[in-house]
């Protein structure tokens, strides 16, 4: 057993699934027939879920899925998995599919914030699915946060306040300027529409998982402005308290990265994170993203 897979072995301590290769499983359940829908249920047995890994020593050649994540561009893996968002509501990653984001370290492309992708939008991607294309000699791993266990992990008061609270996901301040200046105001389209502008949105603190019914801390320090109907200083000190105990690191897996690897994982209950620390080296990784609903909090 090589050390990713302990790692990833973390996320197994409650009810849950170790997040562990899919291997076969995916295989069976559904790379070959959409029909299934097997997104949902891989998202749901394992947080994160690792496949291939070309000269990594649990990669096989034996195993079926091993051979389908190498010879399976990702985004026809993807569409065998759900359906693909753009690659951004308003990014131009320039020379790739339109269903491509593109994260090149030389390009300014880092992701060393906490965040859960594109949840500024009103309907943030159910998954996403990352894979490496350039990797740095060293470093450059990516690290999950399981905001399920952040939040069963919360003391019984503090998950009564936030059960009732709502909070602002803002991309503008991000992405507004770029959308502004460098794309004239026509970003991409995001269910059905052109994004034009970068409307804040509100979603619940405390998000239940359509397929679960499990709730999880939907806060991220990415995106989120604020908490409504709160005043700015308990907005701050409510934000701090969730983040600080989001990104404990018993909450956290982290994956060092090999070429051939592709990982899949629930973009509704974790955070993830890119370490910055490769300096001078370059890092290119691709993402795609499968469409999601609106959050939904507790009733
Ligand atoms: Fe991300």
């Amino acid at each position: 057993m090589d050390a990713n897979f302990a790692v990833f072995r973390c996320f197994g301590q409650r009810e849950r699934n170790p997040v562990r290769l899919v291997g076969g499983r995916l295989h069976r359940t559904g790379v070959r027939f959409r029909t299934a829908c097997p997104a949902p249920r891989l998202l749901v047995e394992h947080v994160v879920s690792r496949a291939g890994g070309r000269n990594g020593v649990d990669a096989s050649d034996d195993d079926p899925l091993d051979e389908l994540v190498r010879r399976v561009p990702p985004i026809e893996f993807g569409n065998r998995l759900g359906d693909l968002t753009f690659g951004h509501p308003v990014w131009d990653s320039g020379d790739v599919p339109d269903e491509v984001y593109e994260l090149d370290s030389a390009d300014n492309g880092f992701a060393d914030v906490w965040h859960t992708d594109m949840t500024f939008m009103p309907r943030p991607p159910m998954g996403s699915i990352l894979r490496p294309v350039v990797l740095p000699r060293n470093g450059g791993d990516t690290n999950w946060a399981d905001a399920e266990l952040a939040y069963l992990s919360l003391s019984e008061p503090i998950r009564r306040l936030v059960d009732g609270l709502t909070a602002v996901h803002d991309g503008s301040r991000e992405f507004g300027y770029y959308l502004k200046q460098r794309r004239d105001g026509r970003g991409n389209t995001w269910d059905g529409k052109e994004v034009t502008e970068l409307v804040p949105v509100s979603h619940p603190v405390v998000r239940v998982h359509p397929e679960t019914g499990r709730k999880s801390l939907f806060v991220n320090p990415g995106f989120t402005s604020h908490i409504e109907g709160v005043s700015e200083a308990e907005s701050r000190g409510i934000l701090d308290l969730l983040y600080a105990h989001i990104t404990k690191p018993e909450h956290i897996v982290r994956h060092r990265w090999r070429l051939g690897d592709l990982v899949l994982w629930d973009n509704r209950n974790t955070l993830h994170y890119a370490n910055r620390d490769y300096g001078d080296n370059r890092s290119v990784m691709h993402r795609i993203t499968l469409r999601g609903d609106a959050p939904v909090g507790p009733a």
